[in-house]
């Protein structure tokens, strides 16, 4: 039994904020309310902390199987413990790629035995990926998916968006979007503007994205299927979500910590800042933001995408894109959302539990009976990121040795202490 005394207890779904206690007994929380005994419990001082529903990142890469050097199932999953996350989701951009049911009971599996947190993985939209004909979205549905996504690609063309829509609408998952029109993106590196041409390096403009965006939100109105934006970094993007929502669509975007932190000004030739899609500029930056306050971005995701120094330590160009995010993503957020004043407690601790939640047909609540699922954290506890201290098996962040104020102080997976600072 776990009795976490006097935290401030923000749960979205009943609108609470209160000081209040939370007993867990078990898997499950047996009751929260003002003072809350159990003398057999371990006393959790929580006075100082934000007592949330269990963080979900609907959007990560553990790369295991296929790529251990960079990341596997165990350490992705403790670094997402140390970061409050309770549940992630992998994309399946694996080796072999997550597009049948063998190799997401693998997945499944491996989590159980190795990882500290939830394990909910998501499948290919097309065999291999390779955007020519479905993959076996049912049986990995029944093997324990909760997605689908070719991410790392987009959905090749307007037919198999159409048929994957209609096809997962049956079995009631969304189709998670990787948005980028290949013929713009064409060999380039980051966002085109002065500071691509000031460094000397391809860009490619942000209709890349929302190209496939506007494509996609039709294709969606035509099925009825749901369809997720993943990684939205483009203002014109953004704005077709939001039309999609005044629509009546069922049309749902993430928007990652580095895209509403960084902006093109702030990318150097450290390929730590290569992403896909790329860093955006200021005014893209602003305008997700506002879609994050407002209440047009459903969730944060972090895209954490680790790659083993041998491969991202090369020029620019050369270097695969992604860079590692668990660690970071709250206290950035922490950072550029709370601290700023942009958006409020209860809206914050929404966009990393009840929103994602949301996305993929699950709930979140901080009430008795559900599960134990809870992230402890502090809005003023200070601490430097450093990325050799992170539990990741990859070093790639751009923001290395970067100070915060706010951090995850203590994760509970399933009653269990999954991370403790
Ligand atoms: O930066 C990225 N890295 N974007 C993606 O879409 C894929 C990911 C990866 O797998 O490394």
């Amino acid at each position: 039994m776990l009795l976490i005394k006097n935290g401030r207890v923000i749960d979205p779904a009943s609108g609470t904020d209160a000081k209040l206690d939370v007993l867990v007994d078990g898997d499950r929380i047996a009751s929260v309310g003002p003072n809350l005994q159990a003398p057999s419990a371990e006393v959790i001082d929580a006075s100082k902390w934000i007592v949330a529903p269990g963080f979900i990142d609907i959007h990560c890469h553990l790369r295991e199987p296929g790529d251990e050097s960079s990341e596997t199932i165990e350490t992705g999953a403790r670094a997402a413990a140390r970061s409050g996350f309770t549940a992630v989701c992998p994309m399946p951009n694996t080796r072999p790629v997550n597009d049948n049911a063998s190799v997401t009971r693998f997945i499944v599996d491996r989590a159980a035995q190795a990882a500290a947190v939830r394990v909910w993985p998501i499948g290919a939209v097309s065999a291999s990926s390779h955007g020519e004909s479905l993959a076996e979205i049912a049986a990995m549905k029944q093997a324990g998916i909760v997605a689908v996504s070719d991410d790392g690609h987009p959905v090749a063309n307007a037919k198999l968006m159409r048929q994957a829509l209609e096809y997962c609408r049956t079995l009631e998952l969304p189709v998670i979007d990787h948005c980028e029109d290949s013929s713009l993106f064409a060999g380039a590196v980051m966002r085109e503007g002065a500071n691509s041409v000031r460094l000397g390096l391809r860009g490619m403009p942000a209709a890349t994205e929302s190209i496939c965006v506007a494509r996609d939100v039709q294709v969606a109105a035509l099925t009825g299927g749901r369809l997720h934006i993943a990684h939205l970094s483009a203002a014109e993007s953004l704005a077709h979500v939001r039309q999609a929502k005044a629509n009546g669509l069922p049309v749902t975007c993430e928007v990652t910590p580095h895209h509403f932190t960084l902006t093109d000004e702030d990318v150097t030739y450290d390929s730590c800042f290569k992403v896909n899609p790329p860093i955006a500029s200021r005014a893209d930056r602003e305008a997700l933001l506002e879609g994050l306050a407002d209440g047009t971005v459903d969730a944060i995701a972090t895209d954490h995408a680790p790659h083993e120094p041998a491969r991202k330590d090369v020029e620019f160009d050369r270097a695969p894109f992604g860079m590692i995010g668990f660690e970071t993503a709250l206290a950035l957020a922490i950072d550029e959302l709370y601290h700023s004043g942009r958006v409020g407690l209860s809206r914050h601790v929404e966009l990393f539990t009840t929103g994602p939640a949301r996305v993929i047909g699950k709930t979140r609540r901080l009430a008795e009976g559900e599960p134990a699922d809870l992230s402890l954290f502090s809005l003023d506890h200070p601490w430097t990121f450093r990325s050799e201290e992170s539990a990741s098996r990859s070093r790639n962040s751009p923001f290395d040795n970067r100070p915060f104020r706010g951090a995850p102080m203590m994760t509970v997976v399933a009653g269990r202490i999954a991370f403790r600072r």
